[in-house]
């Protein structure tokens, strides 16, 4: 990733950039990217942030979990994204495994991401068990975004969707968890479908921005997955996703007449032959 330091085109966004917009209080607004051409619609369109999610492994290879999603994978999809994007700041999903087995392969990891992809950070989910790798790899000079809340490599161990921390414990842990994020040097933190006064609480309890996702309004910012709010990905619908498009209707319904033309011999026309 290059840092603009022309006054030409838009300015990149940087942590700092994330850091300012917390301070002012003006809301973050974030999106998945997995390919080249949506991240540049989606900057193009003025999305703060991108994250290349390990949601991948569900809406882009048709997964049930986002469990299988390989580090070479995810390394494979970011430096397509960063080559689309001029402004937002792209942050890469460590992927499961890829940072659970010890400090030294996720800390080594996070370097490879950084320096093969050209992104802009990396994203580790956790609470306590990642506040060491967090610390080691922001004193690297990597920024890094924590997630807590519905981490959804943990889904097995969780049993299901069902939102997250919403006995007194569960919130205390998760508030406890945050801080120790945000003392360990993260930039921001998702809060993953948990209580919206919770993550209010612990919005106002940090000076990191918070990034929420089914997490209610408070957060710092909002982030969903780029094919549910397009109406791209069918297969569920969580109630905080808001689709702003049906987009899976049109490619239906745009691909069925380009089919209809070819079986009637209507494409190509003589305008578009030669
Ligand atoms: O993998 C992903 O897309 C994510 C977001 C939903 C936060 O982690």
């Amino acid at each position: 990733m290059k840092i603009k330091t022309t006054t030409s085109g838009p300015k990149r966004v940087t942590t700092r950039t994330i850091a300012e917009m917390r301070a002012k209080r003006a809301s973050i607004a974030c999106l998945t990217a997995y390919d080249y051409l949506t991240a540049r619609l989606l900057d193009q369109a003025g999305v703060d942030l991108l994250l290349v999610g390990d949601s991948l492994g569900m809406v882009f290879q048709g997964h049930e979990t986002t469990i299988p999603v390989t580090l070479d994978q995810m390394i494979y999809h970011a430096t397509a994204v960063v080559r689309g994007v001029e402004r937002a700041m792209v942050i890469v999903d460590m992927p499961f495994m890829s940072y659970q087995v010890n400090l030294e392969e996720g800390f080594r990891n996070a370097g490879r991401v950084m320096k093969e992809t050209g992104a802009g950070g990396v994203k580790f989910e956790g609470g306590d068990r990642t506040v060491e790798l967090i610390r080691r790899t922001v004193q690297a000079g990597i920024p890094v975004m924590g997630h807590l809340g519905l981490t959804p490599q943990s889904i097995h161990q969780f049993g299901g969707y069902q939102p997250r921390a919403v006995t007194p414990e569960e919130a205390k842990r998760l508030t406890a968890d945050a801080k120790a994020i945000a003392d360990a040097g993260a930039f921001a933190i998702v809060l993953e479908k948990i209580p919206a006064a919770l993550a209010k609480k612990v919005t106002a309890s940090i000076l990191i921005p918070t990034i929420g996702i089914g997490a209610g309004v408070h957060c710092s910012g909002q982030i969903l997955v780029t094919p549910d709010v397009l109406g791209l990905y069918e297969d569920f619908h969580p109630r905080f996703v808001r689709k702003y498009a049906k987009l899976a209707d049109e490619v239906r319904s745009s691909v069925g007449k380009y089919v209809k033309d070819v079986k009637d011999l209507g494409f190509p026309g003589p305008g578009e032959s030669y």
